[in-house]
């Protein structure tokens, strides 16, 4: 079969990767893709938010599946337009994606379902939310109600922080018009684990514990990112915690999209907060995580696109979801000055260390092929994961194989997964 994959970052190169594993896969393409996906992939200069000619190339190619990695498409409909040209799609529809495009829909469907959160007010006026404040307990969270970046989340200390965010969300519209609405909620303080998982509509299946590193320095320092670094499992997230997550978070979303009329397919990204009070609902993506994805998706044993086409045909209880007893770590290789500014267009040495070698991976991000060789183009360059018998060798490998590559202006944490050696 042809199976088409929209996107352009790590995320994107684990799920092409793990598509060209399956034997039912002949041809992948990726939109617009890097140069690491172009090793795997046909890339074809396409944006992901160029709805007609994604469907027109898919029509045209006679895709059998189209994969939509990223957040945007999926929250703006991309796959909607795909069924109605006929065409055969993977995620969930523009109705349901809202569940990660508006933060506050997320938090009503929560308390109508009574799905553990943290305490929340909705806004749609910047001097309501500011009158709220006034007697709000600090810190508080204020954020952006549509997709911004992973930027549109503030923790303000005190009253004058915090007004001062109502103005740069709604307001100075910092975040856009993802900051005509707004949430403010209670700050929840605990382990932080993100769990993907594969839903059909009715029946879900999570995946393998992840846990991200947001921030840019070491020791959580400095400006929140896309995510500088991943590992899978989580230490944290054990037995009990999954049950309880199963009964009281995981199904109660999908049941409670159903409900609404908005059915689910697709992956839904859970981020939790493991507090005191039990494991609490952060947020909800409607994608796979980036980096989470470089971590889980290595580890999965499942025939990536059997699981996908059992989500879209309903049959997701058919399929024993299957994750080796190992460990991952990603380290993110960035460059120097992310996420604020960088430059681009250095070369990169070294990538064919990883040709032939088992359990390493560097999946591309902001990469370009030039005449010259491959060099970076974004923020995030690379995502180097390794695996290891337990977390403590992934990262010792994970950390060695990040010396394999060079380029200029290279930059990395380099406590990524130390957290878990605190266990
Ligand atoms: N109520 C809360 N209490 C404490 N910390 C919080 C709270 N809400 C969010 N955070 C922190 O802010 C981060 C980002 O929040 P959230 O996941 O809602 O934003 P996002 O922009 O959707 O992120 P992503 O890019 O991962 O989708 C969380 O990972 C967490 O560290
Ligand atoms: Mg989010």
């Amino acid at each position: 079969m042809k199976v088409l994959i929209v996107g352009s970052g790590g995320r994107e190169h684990a799920i092409a990767l793990s598509v060209a594993k399956s034997p039912k896969v002949d041809q992948i393409y990726c939109a617009p893709g890097n140069a690491g996906i172009g090793g795997l992939a046909q890339c074809v200069p396409i944006g992901a938010m160029e709805f007609d000619k994604i469907v027109a190339f898919a029509k045209e190619k006679e895709i059998d599946l189209t994969i939509v990695g990223m957040d945007d498409p999926l929250v703006g409909g991309l796959v909607d337009e795909l069924e109605k040209a006929g065409l055969r799609a993977f995620g969930p529809r523009k109705n349901a994606a809202i569940l990660e495009g508006s933060k506050a829909f997320s938090k009503d469907l929560m308390k109508k379902y009574h799905i553990p959160t943290a305490e929340y007010e909705n806004f749609d006026d910047a001097e309501a939310a500011e009158a709220y404040l006034e007697n709000a307990r600090f810190p508080v969270v204020l954020k952006a109600d549509g997709l911004a970046l992973g930027k549109g989340v503030l923790i303000c200390e005190n009253l004058e922080e915090a007004k001062e965010g109502v103005k740069s969300i709604m307001l100075d519209k910092k975040f856009g018009s993802a900051g005509s609405r707004m949430v403010i909620e209670e700050f929840m303080t605990g382990r932080e684990v993100s769990v993907l998982s594969f839903v059909d509509g009715k029946t879900i299946k999570t995946m393998t514990s992840a846990q991200d590193h947001k921030r840019a320095m070491d020791g959580d320092m400095g400006l929140n990112t896309g995510g500088m670094g991943t590992f899978s499992p989580s230490p944290f997230y054990t037995k009990e915690i999954d049950e309880f997550c199963m009964k009281y978070i995981y199904q109660p979303t999908v049941d409670a999209m159903a409900a609404e009329g908005r059915e689910f397919k697709g992956v839904i990204f859970f981020g939790l907060m493991l507090t005191e009070k039990g494991p609490k609902v952060l947020e909800y993506n409607a994608r796979f995580g980036d980096p989470e994805a470089q971590v889980v998706l290595p580890r999965m044993k499942n025939d990536m696109i059997e699981v996908i086409e059992a989500c879209i045909d309903g049959k997701l209880d058919e399929i024993d979801l299957q994750f080796e007893d190992n460990a991952a770590v990603c380290v993110v290789l960035a460059s120097e000055g992310y996420p604020v500014a960088y430059e681009k267009g250095y070369l990169i040495q070294g990538l064919e260390s990883f040709e032939g070698k088992d359990g390493y991976y560097c999946f591309h991000a902001g990469t370009k092929k030039t005449e010259e060789g491959i060099v970076t183009n974004g923020g995030r360059v690379l995502g180097i994961t390794a695996k290891g018998r337990e977390l403590k060798e992934a990262r010792e490998n994970a950390y060695r194989a990040v010396q394999w590559v060079t380029f200029e202006n290279k930059y990395m944490r380099n406590d990524i997964g130390k957290a878990i050696e605190e266990v």
